[in-house]
């Protein structure tokens, strides 16, 4: 049974539904939930289901990176995962800590990569007048959200949609999309999932 870690920096819907997929298809074991955020919601949610929880405050390490990521990694570590979910993890990872979980290492994102990496996913995508919209998952690679892509699921864009209905709508797909992910790559199946 895969070892599988978790990094949040929110209220973790999508580190839930992995929780869940696990602990249903019996393929994998979370053996950490850590956040970047003591205050993040998912912490508790992911403690109140027995998994281990651990938070890792950037604000004292200032913009040292590697120093936080120095803390990050020791615990993460200690739970010997052999693979690293981020799931709304809002943290530029340093290219060392990137090398040491490279092939391990997935990420969701709320776009249909190649488009809109980094933040405002939803509003550009309106802004641009795209007619769909969606989510990603892929390898986490050096480049910002460019890794080989492991899923993708499509939604249409509605008229009336605003940067939180359609993130809403996203979000729903995001839940389906990562835990099917999650199953092949536990699997040793590299082949992308394509929903919507
Ligand atoms: C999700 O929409 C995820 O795709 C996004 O943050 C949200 C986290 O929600 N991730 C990124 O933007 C990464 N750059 P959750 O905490 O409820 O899973």
């Amino acid at each position: 049974m895969k070892r599988v870690a978790i990094l949040i920096s929110g209220g973790g819907s999508n580190m839930l539904e992995l929780l869940r997929d696990m602990a249903e298809g019996g393929y994998a074991e979370a053996v950490l939930v850590a956040s970047n955020d003591p205050a993040a919601k998912g912490l508790e949610k992911a403690a109140a289901q027995g998994v281990p929880v651990a938070a890792v405050d950037h604000r004292p390490f200032g913009g040292d990176r590697e120093a936080f990521e120095a803390v990050l990694t020791r615990k993460i570590d200690a739970t010997r995962p052999d693979i690293l979910c981020l799931a709304g993890f809002m943290r530029i990872l340093t290219p060392g800590f990137i090398r040491r979980y490279e092939g391990r290492m997935l990420n969701i994102h709320p776009s249909l990569l190649p488009k809109y990496p980094g933040l405002h996913t939803h509003a550009r995508a309106l802004a641009a007048g795209d007619t769909e919209a969606g989510c990603t998952v892929h390898e986490v690679t050096a480049e910002l959200d460019a890794g080989p892509l492991l899923g993708q699921a499509r939604v249409p864009v509605l008229p009336g949609d605003t940067e939180d209905t359609l993130a809403a709508r996203v979000l729903t797909l995001e839940h389906q999309l990562y835990p099917q992910v999650l199953r092949r790559f536990a699997a040793g199946d590299r082949t992308p999932v394509h929903l919507g």
